[in-house]
């Protein structure tokens, strides 16, 4: 049985049209996905830290493809995957179907500056969670750190350097440091602590098979009480 859900946020979570900036963020990576059938694998960071886990519930925010959500299920977690494109949900639910793990993935669209998924999560990936407009990135981050159960794991990984291959090829970006993004979590240290926050570099490949040596920024963080 396909008990895969795929839910828009409730009608409460949205009001109105929403902003123009609002509009464009989910045309964007409406157009991007559209543009784009290519699957990506799981992204190794989330990978070596989850791989030693017991599979619990997680939660992929911005999944894109799916690459990680799809591992996770296959790997034994209850996943809910959540973009802001349609698309992209819709692909991660058809891929979950045909690899025989929908009972474990629930899809919802959400624009995350508006809306978050129900649920307590023992694992929460954010692989990426770039956008082009403007969003507020730290209280989403901080309500992912909230819906943790104690002892969960929030995981962020940003790009810490420009792959010849980006969609965003801006010179003046600014890539802030682990340090600067727990700051801005500001989260109270009797209740997570950072477990790794570094910047490690490793080789990657991108869609036209081009190989670049990229930098990733980590942020792990345990909710270590209620
Ligand atoms: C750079 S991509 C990373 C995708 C995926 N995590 C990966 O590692 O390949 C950023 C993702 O965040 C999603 N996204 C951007 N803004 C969002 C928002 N406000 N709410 C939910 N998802 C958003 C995009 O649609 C896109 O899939």
């Amino acid at each position: 049985m396909d008990s895969t859900r795929h839910q828009r946020p409730t009608a409460g979570a949205r009001d109105g049209q929403g902003t123009a900036a609002e509009q464009d963020a989910e045309l964007f990576w409406e157009r991007h996905y559209r543009a784009r059938r290519s699957w990506a694998g799981v992204n190794p960071l989330l990978a070596e830290t989850a791989a030693p886990l017991r599979p619990g519930a997680a939660l992929d925010l911005g999944c894109g493809a799916g690459g990680d959500a799809i591992w996770l299920a296959r790997q034994g977690w209850h996943v809910t995957a959540v973009d802001i494109s349609t698309t992209a949900v819709e692909r991660v639910r058809e891929r979950a179907r045909d690899l025989g793990v929908a009972d474990r993935v629930v899809t919802e669209q959400h624009d995350l500056a508006r809306s978050f998924p129900a649920g307590r999560f023992d694992l929460v990936s954010a692989q990426y969670f770039h956008t082009p407009f403007p969003l507020l990135r730290s209280r989403v981050l901080r309500t992912a750190a909230r819906a943790l159960r104690p002892g969960g794991l929030l995981l962020i990984v940003d790009h810490g350097s420009t792959a010849p291959w980006s969609w965003n090829q801006d010179p003046d970006t600014r890539y802030p440091a682990p340090a600067e993004i727990a700051a801005e979590l500001d989260l109270d240290p009797a209740r997570w602590s950072v477990l790794r926050a570094d910047m490690p570099s490793r080789r990657a490949t991108g869609p036209a098979g081009e190989s670049a040596t990229v930098i990733d920024i980590v942020l792990l963080v345990q909710r270590t009480a209620r």
